[in-house]
């Protein structure tokens, strides 16, 4: 549109357990008018509660996509919706459509609006295959369908970066974990749900063995680090920046019940794999997260005490709000 600034921002999927806290916090950031949050559920409302706009917008629909970046004057797009690995791997067809064909809708819009791109990626892209302490560079070889999709979401990244020149950055997350939004079907859901039974029942029984260690990170330091991607200058970033490891934590599953044992009086957590543990086990137990260090300064402020105290108290206030 003549005359329109490009600045605002779009969140996809701003409904799920990172999109709740991150429009927040770009809110608060760029102000809560230039912020458009979008999911393919909730409601269409001009004021939000926290006063911003959200919109009904299906991912797969490029043009809708066009269009409202045209009409709003959307600058950068936070691509946030995708399946999880636990329900993608029930439903690998939609996993491939969502988490791929999202991918390329959001890139298609960024080449034809010239907009910058946040697309996260996972730890989820190593397979059984990569050392336990994943490097920045190694061969990806996941076994999971959610995992080659966000191999695939790298890869184009990459090639829109070169062949169009469009600003795309990502962040292999490690599994998150936070109270403001459920987790949407992840395997690392029970390093979240945990917190939420140990308070209403004081009693886990955890998805995965005791000795299941993944590298998790605290919400806050994940949001922390999206905006720190996104504020870095383009010419700091080198040929990971399509999918950054982040240095983060790394418990067991064990190592996090008797975490919370400590804080939760009487809390014990048994321990009955499903099929969640066969995903979990094909992931590293940590990164190595040097290069986002050297290129944009990252490191975690939380450790395991800390997350876990602050996980049990924004709980304890969120059920006495209700
Ligand atoms: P989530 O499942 O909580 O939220 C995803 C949102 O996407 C949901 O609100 C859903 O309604 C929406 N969505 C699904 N299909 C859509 C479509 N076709 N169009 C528009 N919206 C659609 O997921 P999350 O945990 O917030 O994850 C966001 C991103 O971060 C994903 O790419 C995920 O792979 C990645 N990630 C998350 C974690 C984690 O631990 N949460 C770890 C690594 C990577
Ligand atoms: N936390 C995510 C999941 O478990 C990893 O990307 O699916």
């Amino acid at each position: 549109m003549p005359g329109l600034v490009a600045d605002k921002i779009l969140v996809t999927g701003a409904l799920g357990q990172i999109g709740t806290e991150l429009v927040e916090a770009l809110r608060e950031k760029h102000g809560p008018a230039n912020v458009i949050a979008s999911d393919i559920r909730g409601e269409n409302t001009k004021a939000s509660t926290n006063g911003g706009v959200h919109v009904l917008l299906d991912v797969l629909d490029t043009e809708a996509i066009i269009t409202l970046c045209r009409q709003e004057g959307v600058g950068t797009i936070y691509h946030l919706a995708a399946l999880l690995s636990a329900t993608g791997e029930q439903n690998p067809e939609l996993c491939r459509k969502v988490n791929v064909g999202g991918t390329i809708s959001v890139l298609e819009a960024a080449k034809e609006c010239s907009l910058r791109v946040f697309i996260p990626s996972s730890i989820a892209v190593f397979g059984p295959d990569a050392p336990k302490h994943a490097p920045q560079v190694t061969a990806l070889n996941p076994t999971t369908v959610y995992g080659e999709t966000k191999v695939k979401g790298e890869l184009l990244a990459q090639e829109y970066w070169e062949k169009h020149g469009i600003d795309v950055r990502g962040i292999r997350y490690p599994g998150l974990i936070s109270y403001k939004a459920p987790a949407g079907g992840g395997t690392t859901d029970y390093a979240v749900e945990i917190f939420e039974a140990a308070l209403k029942d004081r009693y886990y029984n955890c998805f995965v063995r005791p000795d299941t260690r993944l590298p998790m990170l605290y919400m806050d330091d994940a949001i922390r680090a999206t905006l720190m991607l996104m504020d870095a200058q383009v010419d700091t970033l080198g040929p990971s920046k399509a999918g950054y490891n982040i240095d983060c934590q790394s418990f067991t599953a064990e190592e996090l019940a008797q975490a919370i044992a400590k804080e939760v009086d009487g809390f014990t957590c048994d321990f009955s794999p499903d099929v969640r543990q066969t995903y979990a086990d094909s992931w590293p137990d940590s990164v190595d997260g040097s290069i986002a260090k050297q290129e944009w300064n990252w490191s975690p402020t939380y450790d395991l005490d800390e997350m876990v105290k602050a996980m049990l108290h924004g709980l304890s206030n969120k059920q006495e709000v209700r």
